[in-house]
């Protein structure tokens, strides 16, 4: 693979994305045809944030790949509580292993940890940033229910505002021919422009509606988010938005018979327990071929990457990103860092827009 670290999905060429697709597919098939494909590696899990299935499934797909495992999951029993760095952890631990995935709440945070890392290092998820593996599991899951990943209307429903699965998703589906999106959420918790804008960049098309019911009848695959509580500045304001939607039986009878319902979970209330029984729920297929995904992509990037002093790339002087919510916030000895995109200069670690940043120089 032309890329060490899998921080962003659209970091793969579509043919890589395939590929790693392709091999999840024919390890779903045959996973014991690969219980010492990484025989001899070990894996570190670095999970500075609350999880069930990205840990869970991170960790099977490691030991059914006869790999190992070290990590944690409560960094207050770290040395972190005791102020380690992230550059530090990411230093040491990558001196110990042989591939990291990190999980953190702030954006960023895993690009950061690449910087430091002598190993390559997965993004399980940047605070409302991006989680790529998720966004992998669902191409596998599309791949094998629906059976194509072109040419769908999809619908995105929930908080799309702090949703990282979603605006992952739309970044990587905008990418195949002929899809477009439905946003179904409240004005507050509307997808961020810079997601609708790449869509569009894309030649893709979106909507946006207020209600599940008028949009349902369209749809090829509706996908279900939970309203993320923690990303909300107070529980009086999560308490507003809670509940809005909610996918029961009588929602699902105005949708195609072919239609395909995914959710990353955990579900709070946004899907009742009467739709799991429905042919066209597949959000518990999806945790399983999200271990698939994760199995491939492990294969991928340790047979192709070892241990390497990590690239220093150039900074940009003076930049400072204003998203309060970007690592660099939080971690100040990272370097300033843009990368330049077709809608301009972004911070590259949280995708913030730089619109405003000049080069000291000419200034
Ligand atoms: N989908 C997902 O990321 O679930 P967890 O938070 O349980 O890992």
């Amino acid at each position: 693979m032309s890329v060490r670290n899998l921080i962003d999905l659209n970091q793969l060429s579509l043919e890589e994305l395939d590929d790693i697709v392709d091999m999840a597919c024919r390890i779903s098939r045959h996973p014991t045809h690969y219980s010492s494909a990484c025989r001899d590696k070990l894996m570190a899990t670095l999970f500075y944030e609350p999880s069930t299935r990205t840990q869970m499934s991170f960790q099977s797909a490691m030991l059914r790949l006869g790999g190992k495992i070290i990590g944690f999951d409560n960094p207050n029993a770290t040395s972190v509580a005791k102020g380690e760095s992230l550059k530090d952890t990411a230093t040491v631990l990558s001196g110990y292993t042989d591939i990291l995935t990190i999980r953190h709440p702030v954006e960023g945070a895993a690009m950061a940890a690449s910087l430091y890392s002598s190993v390559p290092v997965i993004n399980a998820g940047d605070g409302g940033h991006l989680h790529p593996t998720q966004t992998l599991t669902d191409i596998v899951t599309l791949r094998n229910v629906v059976g194509r990943t072109d040419r769908l209307v999809i619908g995105m429903c929930g908080d799309l505002a702090n949703g990282r699965t979603v605006h992952s998703l739309c970044k990587s589906m905008s990418r195949y021919g002929g899809n477009s999106f439905v946003f179904i959420s409240s004005e507050k918790l509307a997808m961020p422009d810079y997601i609708k804008e790449y869509v569009t960049s894309c030649g893709c098309e979106y909507s946006e509606v207020r209600t599940i019911e008028e949009a349902m009848p369209y749809l090829d695959v509706l996908y279900m988010t939970r309203i993320q509580r923690e990303r909300f500045p107070s529980d009086e304001e999560y308490l507003k938005e809670k509940g809005i939607y909610v996918l029961d039986g009588k929602k699902m009878a105005l949708g195609k018979p072919d239609l395909c319902v995914l959710h990353p979970l955990p579900r709070v209330d946004e899907i009742s327990y009467e739709v799991d029984d429905d042919p066209r729920a597949h959000y518990f297929q999806q945790t399983l071929y999200g271990m698939y995904g994760r199995m491939a992509l492990i294969i991928r990037l340790t047979s192709d990457h070892g241990h390497q002093t990590p690239e220093k790339p150039a900074p940009t002087p003076g930049f400072v990103c204003r998203n309060p919510k970007c690592i660099t916030r939080l971690e100040h000895y990272l370097p300033p860092l843009t990368t330049d995109t077709p809608k301009g200069k972004v911070c590259a670690y949280c995708d913030h827009a730089a619109d405003d940043f000049a080069p000291a120089e000419s200034k």
